[in-house]
């Protein structure tokens, strides 16, 4: 059993149970770290202030990555709470639906920018703010998906961003990596959540999954959050800059 206790981690994508944010909380949660934990907007607080509940002295604070304003704040009161940050995790994206929709070609300029700001650049943003308070080295996990490398009809532009995702992981590994602090992306197979029904052929997905993988069945939410505690936990203290499939095995299928 992996050990957290007195790590502080904070935890920014969790729109309700169903997310793997939430997995992943409750993973460190029973490693015994202590959680904060992110909800995007007012319109979360509630749930995520129920949810909590189950998380002994779990926070909940509201954090838009997309404004730097709210990140700065949010930073601000971590500090002045708890001075050191050990974890961060990154279980946020979003493109608008039209141009998940659509064909690829027809990807807007606008939809470009918002799935590359919100999913990408919002891992560097929290990071810049967190590092300064990981002062004994820290673990940043994200999350991506296999559309970074190979196409995934109908993933479109997310597939792209997941791609800057995942090279953002390696060029703040590099940097962050004098700090001792690791970056590292897990990259799940397919979950139904909140963010994968934007994603049109989800069924076929998850069938496709399950029939492929070589483990014959699609992957949990728990599984990716027992990785991310791995991740997170000084037995991971070589990793770095990495992406670890955590997806029944699906990506080394040639056919
Ligand atoms: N579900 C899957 O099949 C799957 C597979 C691989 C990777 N992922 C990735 O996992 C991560 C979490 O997604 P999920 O599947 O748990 O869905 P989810 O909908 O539960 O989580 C997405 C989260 O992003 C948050 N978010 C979106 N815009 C935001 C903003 N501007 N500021 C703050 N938060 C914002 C949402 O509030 C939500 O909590 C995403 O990066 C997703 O791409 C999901």
């Amino acid at each position: 059993m992996i050990d957290l206790k007195g790590r502080t981690a904070i935890v920014f994508g969790v729109a309700n149970k169903r997310s793997i944010a939430w997995g992943i909380a409750q993973k460190l949660n029973e490693a015994g770290a202590r959680l904060l934990i992110t909800y995007q907007n007012e319109r979360l607080k509630l749930e995520a202030e129920d949810m909590i509940k189950d998380l002994p002295g779990a926070e909940a604070y509201q954090c838009d990555v997309s404004h730097d304003a709210e990140i700065d704040q949010l930073f601000a009161i971590v500090k002045e709470k708890h001075s050191k940050l050990d974890i961060l995790v990154h279980s946020v994206a979003f493109a608008p639906a039209d141009d998940m929709k659509n064909d690829f070609l027809d990807t807007s300029r606008e939809g470009f920018r918002i799935a590359h700001d919100v999913s990408v650049y919002s891992l560097i943003a929290v990071s810049r703010a967190a590092a300064p308070l990981m002062t004994d080295g820290g673990s940043i996990i994200t999350m991506t998906y296999y559309g970074s490398t190979k196409v995934i009809p109908r993933y479109n532009v997310m597939g792209v961003a997941k791609a800057a995702l995942e090279a953002t992981v390696r060029y703040l590994a590099f940097e962050l990596g004098r700090r001792n602090i690791r970056v590292n992306a897990i990259s799940a197979g397919p979950i139904k959540t909140l963010a994968a029904r934007g994603i049109r052929d989800l069924g076929e997905m998850l069938k496709s999954h399950e029939e492929r993988a070589p483990l014959q069945r699609n992957v949990q939410q728990s599984e990716v959050g027992t990785t991310a505690v791995f991740l997170a936990s000084d037995l991971a203290s070589g990793i770095t800059g990495e992406v670890t499939y955590v997806d029944c095995g699906y990506n080394i299928m040639g056919f």
